[in-house]
C-alpha cells in the first residue's frame, strides 16, 4: 500500500544529537519506537537527525560522538535491528533533497507563526539560521520519503506533524496522490514535565531533565531540587513540583501509588524526602537495565557499524524510489 510491492506499515521517527537522551525521549518517544518495532507487519525506521540538530549551536569536533550516543542508547533501550532499522539521517542525502522540493511548495509565513519556531527565536536569538526556519520541511521530508503511516513522537511534535500532513496533502493535490497523511503515535505518556515544575523536560533547559545514564546518585540529587509545599492541602496540585513528582511516580510506581499519595496529601500529609528516595530508586530500577546493555553496545563498535550500514542500505533503497516519484510528477525528470 505504501510503497511499490510493498504492503507493510511503515514507522519513521527520528531524535536528535543534542546529548545523552533523557526521560522525557524515552517515555514520550522511544517508548513508542519500541511498541511499533514489535508489531507484526511493521517497517520501522528510526533516525538519528543530525541535521536537525546542527540548527541550534553545537560543537562540531564532539558532533559525531553526540550521534553516536544516540546509537547507543536506540540499542541500549531495546530497538532491535532484527525488528527495525536504524539510520543516520545525513548518510541518506534524499532527505535533503526532498526537503528542498517540499519546502517550494510552502508558505514560508506558516512556518514564522509555528510556535516551535517562536520559541526557538527567544532561546537562541542570536542563531536564528535558515535551517531552523526550514526545520519543519525537512521533517516533513524524513517522514515523507519512506511514505511513512505512523510517527511515534511525543506531544511537543504535534505542530510539526501537522505540517507534515498539511504538505502531503498540498502535494497529492498538485501532483496526483503520492504520499499518505501520517499519523502520530502517543505513548501512554507523551508529554514529560520539567523538573522544575514549569514547562516540559527538555535537554536545553538546566534542571529539567534526568538523563537514561544517570546513576542512583545523581537521580536522588535531581529529584532533591524538585520545588515542593507543605505537603498538606484542600486540593492536589495540577501544576509546579509536586505535579511533576506525582505524575513520574504513576509512571514508575503505578497509578495506586499515585492515589495512595494524594489520599496523604489530602489527609495526614506527604513526606516528601521519604518518597523523592523511593521515586529515584524505582526511576534507576527502570534505568539500571538500560545502562548495561549500553555498556555492551560500546564495547561492540563493529556490530554498531554493521546495524547502521544495514539501516543505511534498506532506507537508500525506499528513499531513491520515492524521490524518482517526486521529481517525475514535479516534472523535473
Ligand atoms: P527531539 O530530539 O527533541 O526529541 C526526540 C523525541 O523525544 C520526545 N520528547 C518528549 N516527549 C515527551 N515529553 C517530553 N518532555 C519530551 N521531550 C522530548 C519528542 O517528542 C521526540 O519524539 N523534531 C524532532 C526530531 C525529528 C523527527 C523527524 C521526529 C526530526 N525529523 C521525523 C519524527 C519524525 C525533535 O526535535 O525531537
Amino acid at each position: 500500500m505504501n510503497n511499490k510491492g510493498n504492503t507493510k506499515i511503515r514507522i519513521f521517527s527520528g531524535t536528535r544529537p543534542t546529548g545523552f537522551l533523557h526521560l522525557g525521549n524515552y517515555l514520550g518517544g522511544l517508548k513508542g519506537y519500541l511498541d511499533l518495532q514489535n508489531k507484526q507487519n511493521y517497517d520501522c525506521i528510526y533516525a538519528v537527525v543530525d541535521l536537525h540538530g546542527i540548527t541550534s549551536p553545537y560543537d562540531s569536533k564532539t558532533y559525531q560522538d553526540k550521534i553516536r550516543e544516540v546509537v547507543l542508547e536506540y540499542l541500549a533501550c531495546g530497538l532491535d535491528p532484527k525488528k527495525c532499522h536504524l539510520l543516520i539521517q545525513s548518510q541518506v542525502p534524499q532527505h535533503v533533497e526532498l526537503a528542498y522540493l517540499l519546502g517550494t511548495l510552502y508558505p514560508v509565513s506558516r512556518l514564522e507563526q509555528l510556535p516551535t519556531y517562536k520559541e526557538k527565536k527567544k532561546e537562541q536569538p542570536h542563531y536564528m539560521n535558515m535551517g531552523l526556519l526550514y526545520y519543519p520541511v525537512l521533517m516533513a521530508a524524513d517522514i515523507l520519503l519512506y511514505k511513512t503511516q505512523f510517527v511515534p513522537v511525543g506531544k511537543d511534535q504535534g505542530p510539526h506533524l501537522e505540517v507534515t500532513r498539511e504538505i502531503a496533502r498540498i502535494f497529492n493535490r498538485r501532483f496526483g496522490k503520492t504520499f499518505p497523511e501520517p499519523q502520530i503515535y502517543l505513548t501512554s505518556s507523551s508529554y514529560i514535565p520539567s523538573l522544575t515544575g514549569e514547562g516540559k523536560m527538555s535537554k536545553s533547559k538546566e534542571g529539567s531533565y534526568i538523563n537514561l545514564v544517570d546513576d542512583l546518585r545523581t537521580i536522588k540529587i535531581k529529584l532533591a531540587r524538585v520545588p515542593t509545599d507543605t505537603g498538606k492541602g484542600k486540593k492536589v496540585p495540577q501544576k509546579g513540583g509536586v505535579a511533576v513528582l506525582l505524575a513520574l511516580v504513576e509512571i514508575f510506581e503505578g497509578e495506586e501509588k499515585r492515589k495512595d499519595y494524594e489520599k496523604l496529601y489530602l489527609e495526614k500529609g506527604i513526606q516528601y524526602k521519604s518518597l523523592k528516595e523511593e521515586l529515584a530508586i524505582a526511576i534507576y530500577k527502570e534505568l539500571k537495565p538500560i545502562q548495561k546493555k549500553r555498556k555492551y553496545f560500546e564495547e561492540n563498535p563493529e556490530l554498531v557499524n554493521e546495524i547502521l550500514e544495514q539501516g543505511r542500505k534498506h532506507a537508500s533503497r525506499i528513499a531513491k524510489q520515492t524521490i524518482l516519484e517526486v521529481k517525475q510528477k514535479m516534472g523535473i525528470v
